[in-house]
């Protein structure tokens, strides 16, 4: 059977890279791109795979059931790989129901229409991308393992959690075929600059101050983006159904180092004296409930599935801050909004 891949949040961060690799990787699949384009959303992403014969794109919400059963219908969805969600942990704290409306009722809907639309479900598999912080908070020992009990701390962990809770009941309770991946911390490319490496990248370019909430102790486990969406192409095609796979780098940071590191090598790339840029480091309030370190034990799906990371962080950083300066344009249509007008431009008259 041919597939037909409903690959959804494609037009965000890691979806959009997901979405790219999908469509030059396997041009036997069509990929169906999925997006209600939040301010998370930028189909400038995507314009080197816009025209291919392979790809499409749909413009609707998760939230919209009749609108989700016409895309399965038209495009005869095969497949579902589904990112589309609220992603940030700062927004949950002031906005926790729009995370528990797309996170946990989205998700939702989606399982619905394609438990409805499929109907042997032996040909089908619904892919659900999920993060590390469904398990909570670590102290200085330990990972986190598949098997590690959940303990959500953030309204955005807790949408999280609960959007892989109702997968797993699905696959339990209708045997829909499904897999659950959680993934650590992503950068790279294309990300919004809400997130703290875009962010310090952009206001370092800008000499701004660079917002480090509490001492900065905090520790993330950071992966190169295409490596995560590499990660989710062979737990795609490997993956055994029921199955979890932790996706990480074994690569921790305090984030105060990162943003050190960040102003050390722009001062390089700029031409500017060394020490200039950490003069932007500005200390500041603490997020509410910030959980303390996350670390990903990704030994299963490196033993089972073959799979590892392709990049050293030192080379990943580089390239991402090359990709930002080399792409001003980007950050500017982002930061002043003009992306969002995209859709109409090159999607208005189709
Ligand atoms: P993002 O915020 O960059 O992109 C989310 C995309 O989903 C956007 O294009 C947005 O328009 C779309 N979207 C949001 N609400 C929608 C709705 N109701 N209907 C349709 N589309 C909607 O997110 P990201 O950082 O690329 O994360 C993608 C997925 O990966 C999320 O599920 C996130 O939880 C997970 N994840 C992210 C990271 C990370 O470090 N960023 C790590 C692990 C897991
Ligand atoms: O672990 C995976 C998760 O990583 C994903 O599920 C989330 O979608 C993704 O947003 C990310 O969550 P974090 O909260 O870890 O990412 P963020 O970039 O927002 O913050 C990284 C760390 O930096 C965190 O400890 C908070 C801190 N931070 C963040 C910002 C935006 C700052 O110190 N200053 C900032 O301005």
């Amino acid at each position: 059977m041919k597939k037909n891949i409903l690959i959804t949040g494609g037009a965000g961060f890691i979806g959009s890279h997901v979405v790219k690799l999908f469509v030059k990787k396997y041009p036997e699949y069509h990929i169906v791109n999925l997006d209600c384009l939040t301010y998370a959303g930028n189909l400038e992403n995507l314009k080197e795979i816009e025209n291919a014969p392979n790809y499409s794109f749909e413009k609707v919400n998760i939230l919209d059931e009749a609108g989700l059963v016409k895309v399965f219908e038209n495009h005869r969805i095969t497949d579902v790989i589904h990112l589309a969600a609220e992603s940030h942990v700062d927004r949950s704290i002031t906005d926790p129901l729009a995370f528990v409306k797309t996170n946990v009722i989205g998700t939702v809907n989606l399982l619905n229409t394609a438990k409805s639309y499929w109907k042997d479900y032996s040909n089908h598999l619904f892919y659900h991308v999920s993060t590390d912080e469904v398990y909570g908070s670590l102290d200085d020992g330990g990972f986190f393992l598949e098997t590690t009990p959940y303990d959500p701390q953030s309204p955005y962990s807790a949408s999280k959690a609960s959007s892989d809770h109702f997968v797993r009941a699905y696959a339990n309770t209708y045997k829909l075929r499904t897999v659950i991946t959680n993934c650590s911390n992503n950068y790279g490319p294309n990300q919004f600059p809400e997130k703290l490496i875009p962010l310090c990248i952009h206001n370092i370019r800008n000499n701004k101050p660079l917002p480090v909430y509490g001492k900065g102790e905090n520790i993330r486990d950071w992966l190169y983006v295409e490596d995560h969406a590499r990660g989710i192409d062979v737990v795609f095609h490997q993956g055994k159904s029921g199955e979890t796979y932790n996706i990480g780098g074994f690569n921790e940071w305090k984030n105060i180092d990162i943003v050190r590191l960040l102003c050390q090598k722009m001062d390089e790339k700029l031409g500017r004296l060394s020490g200039t840029s950490e003069k932007l480091i500005t200390f500041v309030k603490d997020r509410a409930g910030h959980d303390l370190r996350y670390a990903i034990d990704a030994t299963k799906i490196q033993r089972e599935l073959g799979w590892e990371p392709s990049l050293q962080f030192e080379e990943g950083i580089s390239k991402t801050i090359d990709w930002y300066l080399d792409h001003q344009d980007w950050l500017d249509n982002v930061t002043s909004g003009n992306y969002q007008k995209y859709y109409e431009d090159h999607y208005g008259s189709r």
